[in-house]
């Protein structure tokens, strides 16, 4: 499954929320000319990362404030938390971003 998103729907210092299935939020962020695609749901207690802001390089959870990397996905504090990401394409002002049937299925927090 290929979700597509607009380029220039993706707002400078904050995610985008993309509403995928009842399961499933992308927060996609642009990073210097690169756009990334993640759950939106937080590992660390399930907050909304779309609903969070990007700092630099980080995307900032707005429920206690972790700081994720937006090129690894991985949390700066503690290490062992990383965002569950999604390939993403850029072409001809639209993002693709790559969905496996499975990736979409309900998990628990
Ligand atoms: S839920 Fe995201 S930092 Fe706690």
């Amino acid at each position: 499954m290929i979700v597509t998103v607009p380029t220039a729907d993706v707002p400078d210092a904050k995610p985008l929320a993309v509403r995928v299935s009842d399961h499933l939020t992308f927060a996609v962020c642009r990073l210097e000319g690169t756009y990334y695609a993640f759950d939106s749901r937080c590992p660390h207690r399930g907050g909304q990362l779309a609903d969070g802001e990007v700092v630099g390089e980080l995307l900032v959870c707005p429920l206690h404030h972790f700081k994720f990397s937006l090129k690894t996905g991985r949390c700066v504090m503690p290490r062992h938390l990383k965002l569950r990401s999604f390939p993403v394409r850029e072409e001809s002002g639209e993002l693709r971003i790559e969905l496996e049937v499975e990736q979409d299925a309900p998990r628990p927090v």
